[in-house]
């Protein structure tokens, strides 16, 4: 295969589902792909509880070329986690890439958090991630084609005081990739994490500015990262063939706070 085959399969056109598009990373990840399959013209599915940001990131990459459509519901709900695949696939005929990404982020030490937080913790973050990709993937056997790409933290690698119920459920994704990439790869259904480390979106917003600054001194870059800056790790896992080769792995645009 030459150069020039190779970018026209990275500019194939094709059918992406992205959770919790509306902000942040997933934000970052929709335009990517609008810019990434600019030529032949991505078709994005944007999911997040929030409607008008999701329509408002759809209305960006249609101005990039690209068609995207939006639904807004909670992904952790199985119907509304069904809901989404399938409007994808109706709207544009099937699904090829799945982005999970949607997450929450709460705070509490162990000992004094309710059950009712770490249950909605593990059913935004982990849960959902599960329901999303059980729907999508007969879908993606049928046709031996598909790219299931799971948003964990290295928290989930690390853990983290007063965060153990988002390092459980980053970690469950962690395992869950692993576990999902096992049973559907000789399908050509490639399943991987991005583990990212600290990233200026609105999910931080709440975490004290005091604990931003130690935080930034200590990681080896010495700066959080961008949304921006995760976006094109999702790009690679995405496109054919530069992502063919990854089965099972966490990649992390983490500006070096884990070494695995
Ligand atoms: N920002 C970081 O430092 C960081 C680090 C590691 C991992 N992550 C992970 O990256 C992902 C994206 O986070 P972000 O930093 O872009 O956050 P963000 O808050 O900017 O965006 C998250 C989006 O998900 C949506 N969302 C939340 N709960 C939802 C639900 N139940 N159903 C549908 N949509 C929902 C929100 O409305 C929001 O638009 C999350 O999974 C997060 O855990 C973030």
């Amino acid at each position: 295969m030459g150069i020039s085959d190779h970018t026209l399969a990275l500019l194939d056109g094709r059918r992406a589902v992205i959770t919790g598009a509306g902000s942040g990373i997933g934000k970052a990840i929709a335009l990517a792909y609008a810019l990434a399959y600019a030529q032949a013209g991505a078709r994005l599915l944007l999911a997040d509880l929030d409607a008008a940001r999701a329509d408002s990131v759809a209305r960006r990459c249609r101005a990039l070329g690209a068609q995207a459509e939006t639904v807004a519901g909670d992904v952790g709900d199985e119907a509304t986690a069904h809901r989404i695949i399938e409007r994808c696939v109706q709207a544009f005929g099937g699904i090829d890439i799945l982005v999970n990404n949607a997450g929450m982020l709460t705070q509490s030490r162990c000992a004094d958090m309710p059950a009712c937080m770490w249950d909605e913790m593990l059913r935004v973050d982990l849960r959902s991630v599960f329901l999303c990709a059980r729907r999508a993937v007969p879908h993606m056997q049928a046709q031996r084609w598909g790219r299931i790409i799971n948003i964990a933290s290295q928290l989930g690698i690390k853990g983290s005081e007063e965060l153990s119920h988002y390092a459980a459920a980053k970690a469950g994704v962690i395992g869950f990739t692993k576990s999902l990439a096992l049973e559907v790869a000789s399908d050509n259904v490639l399943v991987n994490a991005i583990a990212p480390g600290p990233i200026a979106t609105p999910l931080i917003d709440g975490i004290s500015a005091q604990w931003k600054r130690a935080k930034e001194a200590s990681l080896p870059l010495k700066r959080f990262g961008q949304a921006e800056e995760v976006a094109p790790t999702a790009v690679l896992l995405a496109s054919d063939p530069g992502g063919n080769l990854y089965v099972g792995q966490t990649l992390g645009p983490n500006c070096g706070d884990v070494m695995p």
